[in-house]
């Protein structure tokens, strides 16, 4: 019979296994970005303070963190708690917050640089636009924010796995609420915001065969193939499973991991940052 020893030992793997997942997306992200930091900061200045949303176990602010000298204050919030470390390192907290309710008063116009990556699509049946002004009233006179998420609009030039993975990632993200083209408006949530110097980049973000790093590559390919895991399971548990067979759903990982091994797999990445006046 299973305890609750056994649950929690299950919920822990689980969580090990997302925050491998997210490990490699990172280092994916950052070599192909060439960069954590897309908003002008200048990290010289003393004690800034310094909020990732949707930070997971703040890998992104720990990284930061390490390339710069000047200490400064590194603030996670996250809705899943049993992401943070444990304890929380030297410099950094962590706090439970969903980016769907209003933050702390005492938060509100503290922040130097407030970072968002891969967290909209959380924001549920919520509407977006207002995530992204709450996220804008944190940030102090002079300060940014700064956005990056999936761009799954447009032509694809990927194999056929990859087209079905985005194909499934579009119905997901419609499913769930954020709609699939949640990343379009970005630009024009900030300025409604009333925020300034908004500016956007698209990055392509290569996976796999595609990736010119081998050791960055092998990270690719297994986050997409752990993604495509995720995904195939969300498809099975929707009626009419995308007219996917049974046998299609079930071999769709290894279909992934072929084609990013053999052809490699690009994405798009939008960033976009703003600044409070
Ligand atoms: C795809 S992961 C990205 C993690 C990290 N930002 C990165 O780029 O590596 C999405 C993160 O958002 C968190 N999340 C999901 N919904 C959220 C919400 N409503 N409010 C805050 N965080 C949320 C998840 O728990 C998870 O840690």
């Amino acid at each position: 019979m299973a305890t609750s020893g056994d649950t929690e030992r299950y919920i822990m793997e689980a969580n090990e296994g997302e925050l491998q997942r997210l490990a490699n997306q990172h280092q994916v992200l950052k070599s192909a970005m060439g960069t954590l930091t897309v908003a002008p900061i200048d990290f010289s200045r003393p004690n800034l303070r310094i909020l990732d949303s949707g930070t997971a176990d703040g890998l992104w602010l720990r990284d930061v963190q390490a390339t710069i000298a000047q200490p400064h204050a590194y603030v996670g919030t996250d809705i899943v708690q049993a992401f943070f470390p444990q304890p929380a390192p030297p410099g950094l907290s962590f706090h439970n917050q969903s980016i769907t309710q209003d933050w702390p008063d005492d938060w509100q116009a503290s922040f130097d640089y407030v970072h968002q990556r891969l967290t909209l699509a959380g924001a549920g049946q919520h509407p977006v636009k207002q995530c992204v002004s709450r996220l804008a009233g944190l940030v102090k006179p002079g300060g940014w924010v700064e956005l990056v998420e999936a761009d799954f609009t447009g032509d694809s030039s990927n194999g056929p796995a990859m087209q079905q993975f985005e194909a499934m990632m579009r119905n997901m993200l419609d499913k769930v609420g954020a709609g699939y083209a949640y990343a379009t408006p970005l630009k024009s949530y900030l300025e409604d915001a009333g925020l300034v110097n908004v500016q956007e980049k698209s990055f392509d973000i290569t996976y796999g065969a595609a990736c010119p790093n081998a050791h960055v590559a092998k990270k690719g390919s297994a986050h997409l193939v752990t993604a495509a895991t995720g995904l195939r399971d969300f498809t099975k548990s929707q009626v009419g499973n995308m007219d996917m067979s049974d046998q299609e759903l079930e071999s769709f990982p290894d279909e992934v991991r072929k084609e990013v091994e053999s052809r490699g797999a690009h994405f798009k990445m939008l960033a976009v940052w703003a600044q409070k006046s």
